[in-house]
């Protein structure tokens, strides 16, 4: 459980900290009232990264040098005292005229790899961007299955750590291959068996967790997921070598992997169930029944890796859902600690609101905390 947070330099804020009750947290405010900011720096204490950008030093405050975040995380059955420090700073790579690294762990005040800073604190993120996760490009929806795993398992998240650099490598090799027109083998064989050896994990892990998402009961929307999986092996590279070396680009892997949804319709005259691509042929909502249900289901698997349920995070989501959604949202909270930002209270029943901790956040209260 997260029992408080401190921000330092982080976007819009200046200094400010905030203690957290337990059970369900709502922050209210306007916009660029530093909602999503706010949920930002949990994000970043619970994975190491940023959901909203890949270029860390967009998270420290304009004109400074260093964000730094910190959190109190503890067991919350255990009255034991028992708390965890967890920190991330940041830096443009420059501190006073000297180089500094550009982003540091640190658990209990001793210095982590990404990978092994990464769950001790577990989330499950919520937020508008996730509601076109099944019409919106094969991107959003690897990006889906990467924060799904990278939560729970860090052979994965070390995979996936492997693999893009292998593949960055790789590309790099390629690309010089096209223009001088000559492969060298020697170069090749050491990043091929990187990205295939990562690759391959990669794939293995995605295909379990979607495994569990056609096995499990799905109370609010059914449906089958497919698997588009890009397969990267020795023999496949050979296959793609000629087009490789006329794009300059690695054509086969998980970074080219894809899932799909398939709704059920009713069985036809011939009693065979057909199923159809909610992409295409779900009504908008459909779509949202099936992004609810899909988060659910990683709650759940979260909860089943780990032997724990994760923190529920959800960023102002309510204006984008209507009250049927919301309700189904609602039946949750209790689960877990949940915390959830909105610019409206009106979103929540008042008998619901009535029980939950209330941060009112304005635009100007953020700078100082
Ligand atoms: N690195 C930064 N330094 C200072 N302010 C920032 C930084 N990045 C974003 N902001 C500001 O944060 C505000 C947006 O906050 P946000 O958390 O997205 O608001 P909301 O409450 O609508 O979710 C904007 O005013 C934006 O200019
Ligand atoms: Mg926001």
């Amino acid at each position: 459980m997260l029992k408080s947070i401190s921000l330092q330099n982080f976007r819009s804020y200046k200094k400010a900290e905030f203690n957290f009750s337990g059970g369900t947290t709502i922050v209210i405010g306007p916009n660029t009232s530093g909602k999503t900011n706010f949920i930002e720096a949990i994000f970043l204490l619970s994975t190491g990264k940023s959901f909203r950008t890949d270029k860390d030093t967009q998270m420290i405050s304009f004109r400074e040098d260093l964000a730094r975040v910190k959190a109190r995380v503890g067991d919350p059955s255990a009255n034991s005292g028992q708390v965890t420090e967890l920190e991330v700073i940041i830096t443009n790579g420059q501190i006073g005229g000297k180089t500094s690294q550009y982003k540091k762990f640190l658990v209990n005040g001793v210095s982590k790899r990404r990978v092994d800073f990464a769950e001790n604190l577990t989330a499950v993120l919520f937020s508008p961007e996730d509601l076109e996760i099944i019409v919106d490009s094969p991107s959003l929806r690897r990006k889906f299955l990467d924060s799904v795993l990278e939560q729970v398992d860090r052979e994965y998240r070390l995979a996936v750590s492997a693999y893009t650099k292998a593949l960055r490598q790789r590309n790099a090799l390629l690309e010089n291959a096209r223009e001088t027109g000559v492969r060298n083998e020697k170069q090749f064989e050491y990043w091929d068996n990187l990205v295939i050896e990562n690759g391959e994990l990669i794939t293995k892990k995605r295909e379990e967790f979607i495994n569990f998402v056609n096995n499990e009961a799905k109370d609010i929307f059914d449906f089958v997921a497919f698997y588009d999986k890009s397969v990267i092996s020795k023999q496949r590279l050979l296959q793609y070598k000629e087009a490789e070396v006329a794009s300059g680009v690695t054509l086969v892997g998980p970074h080219r992997d894809d899932f799909s949804v398939s709704m059920f319709n009713p069985s036809t005259s011939s009693g065979q169930a057909t199923t159809h691509d909610i992409k295409f042929y779900g009504s908008r909502g459909q779509q949202r029944l099936t992004i609810l249900q899909l988060k659910m289901l990683e709650l759940l698997f979260v909860e089943k890796k780990l032997g724990q349920r994760p923190v529920l995070i959800l960023d102002d989501i309510f204006s984008e859902l209507d009250e049927g959604h919301i309700k189904l949202i609602l039946e949750m909270i209790n689960l877990q600690q949940t915390i959830i930002t909105t610019t409206h209270k009106e979103f929540i029943p008042a008998n619901v609101l009535n029980k939950m901790q209330v941060l009112h956040f304005s635009k100007e209260q953020q700078k100082t905390g």
